[in-house]
């Protein structure tokens, strides 16, 4: 399914009555499901792939494994039927507009994201948001159990649903729980901010084993177990891949570890040589009066991402001259998200003012120097934007990883390009051969975006050819495989079997 492709609801059919919920061996629990429903104004339905990394990395996955996912069809009040498509067999839980409001918009999202993204926005603490958020985790918990078979795996994903590893052990103490956040796990002092604190780490302390991106996350993880579940902690290596520690909690032991998430490196690269997204990648470039250089960015609409930081680079370099507005063109793309919630309209109306001044400063009748486009584009074309341009520009404050980055590598086989990179995004940890730049520093930024536009072709190859090794080298595949491997290891723990 292609981002942004829509389809027809009636293409969609309902699971089969035989195959009841119960039935599954692999079941992934999400707030979102991979596709999201849109009801257009003339009432009809169409389904479209969902925004955010985790979809991306997750949906061909589960694909594969022909497993259940869980989650919820981004509408108020949207179907509760289970849904089958290509051997995927979707689960919606139903959310209210006081659900969405509450824990979707509010605790999730005004509460946790920013506290776990190192407060750059502050966090609203409200009591009626909390009691929504356990109320929304115990519905995905009991969906859960519903979907799950005998002995099933289930992997709860996201800072969305920390309480379900717990509530789920409740209700199915048979099933084996892992859980992955896919967002920075914050720095304890910021951590300790929460009033339900302790309940939050009790709730992850439900799944068999706990994974974040980095070490770092996971290190604060067994730090506040000790401290708020007074839980027995220690450093344990077990799985070949990763970084573990370990939790005793009375007869419990939990595993925790980091596992790098990634993407479908070795999908992308085919798809990013075929004739068609070659040629679709040139008219790109004679469509924007082919510049000298093409600088891209490709984010959601987040404050997290840096895109205002990138804008007011470009805005200073264009000023003191050191980039010509007649040679160098920024496409920014940018998905609309969670557009409810205060800090992300501020930054939307901060955003377009940016590209409304630089273009009145810097444009040119016909020839602007920023095309802004505010909406999810299909598949094929973001990766011929990702093989189009000369330089892209990953600016956040701080991601959990940051996939754009490792996408644009995987489309530059040719080994053109050049990334600049924010060092607060996981995949920073990786990617050492970008023009890594700390976004508070503006200097900074300006000197790495300059130098990744006047790189040399030969600088730029080196440079593009070590970062594709460590991209094809650690797909989606890995990661996930990492992770299950770990989590079956756990089986063998707590049934006492010697490995
Ligand atoms: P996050 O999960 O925080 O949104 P990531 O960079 O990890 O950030 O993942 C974003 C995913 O969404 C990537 O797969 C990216 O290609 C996709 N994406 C981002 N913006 C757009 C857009 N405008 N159109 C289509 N896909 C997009
Ligand atoms: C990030 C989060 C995901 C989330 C995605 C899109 O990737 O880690 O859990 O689904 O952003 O955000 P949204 O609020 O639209 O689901």
């Amino acid at each position: 399914m292609a981002s942004g492709d829509a389809t027809a609801a009636g293409q969609r059919r309902p699971v089969d009555s035989d195959t009841v919920p119960g039935s599954s061996d692999f079941v992934v629990v999400a707030n979102r499901l991979p596709i999201d429903m849109e009801v257009l104004a003339d009432g009809t339905v169409n389904w479209r792939r969902s925004p955010g990394g985790l979809v991306t990395a997750l949906e061909p996955l589960l694909r594969k494994q022909r497993g259940s996912w869980i989650g919820w069809p981004g509408v108020i009040d949207g179907p509760e039927e289970p849904i089958t498509e290509d051997g995927l067999q979707l689960y919606p839980v139903r959310l209210s507009g006081e659900d969405v409001a509450q824990y979707y918009e509010g605790f999730s999202n005004a509460t946790l994201w920013p506290l776990y993204h190192d407060v750059i926005v502050k966090p609203a603490y409200h009591r009626e948001w909390w009691e929504r958020y356990v109320d929304v985790n115990r519905r995905f918990a009991e969906a859960a159990s519903r979907a799950a078979a005998p002995g099933a795996t289930v992997w709860v994903q996201d800072y969305q649903l920390q309480l379900v590893p717990k509530m789920l052990r409740n209700l199915r103490p048979d099933v084996t729980i892992g859980f992955f956040l896919h967002i920075p796990f914050p720095p304890v002092e910021l951590f300790m901010q929460i009033p339900w604190r302790a309940e939050i780490i009790d709730g992850l302390l439900g799944a068999d084993l706990v994974g974040f991106h980095l070490a770092g996350g996971a290190q604060n993880f067994l730090f506040l177990s000790r401290t708020l579940a007074g839980a027995e902690t220690s450093r344990a290596s077990v799985g070949v891949r990763s970084k573990f520690g370990e939790v005793n909690l009375g007869s419990r032991t939990i595993k925790v570890g980091a596992f790098p998430i990634s993407i479908d490196s070795a999908e992308l690269d085919r798809h990013s040589r075929s004739r068609a997204i070659r040629r679709r990648a040139k008219e790109i470039r004679d469509e924007l009066g082919n510049p000298r250089k093409m600088l891209l960015g490709v984010d959601r609409m987040d404050y997290t991402k840096g895109v205002d930081v990138r804008l007011r680079a470009v805005a200073e370099l264009l000023a003191a001259g050191r980039i010509k507005g007649n040679a160098t063109v920024l496409l920014q793309l940018a998905t609309p998200s969670r557009e409810r919630v205060d800090g992300y309209r501020i930054l939307r109306n901060e955003v377009e003012q940016q590209v409304g001044h630089i273009n009145g400063e810097y444009g040119e009748v016909g020839h602007p120097v920023v095309h802004y486009l505010h909406r999810p584009v299909p598949r094929d074309e973001l990766i011929a934007f990702f093989v189009a341009a000369d330089v892209m520009l990953v600016t956040p404050l701080r991601d959990g990883m940051n996939l754009v980055a490792k996408e644009y590598v995987a489309c530059h086989s040719d080994l053109g390009g050049a990334l600049v990179l924010s060092e607060f995004t996981g995949a920073a940890a990786e990617l050492r051969q970008a023009y890594l730049t700390n976004p508070h520093d503006l200097e900074g930024v300006k000197d790495a975006i300059e130098a990744a536009v006047d790189q040399t072709a030969e600088e730029g190859r080196r440079r593009m050819r070590s970062m594709r090794r460590q991209v094809l080298a650690h797909d989606v595949d890995l990661w996930a495989r990492a992770f299950l491997d770990a989590l079956d290891d756990t089986k063998c723990v707590q049934r006492g079997v010697a490995r």
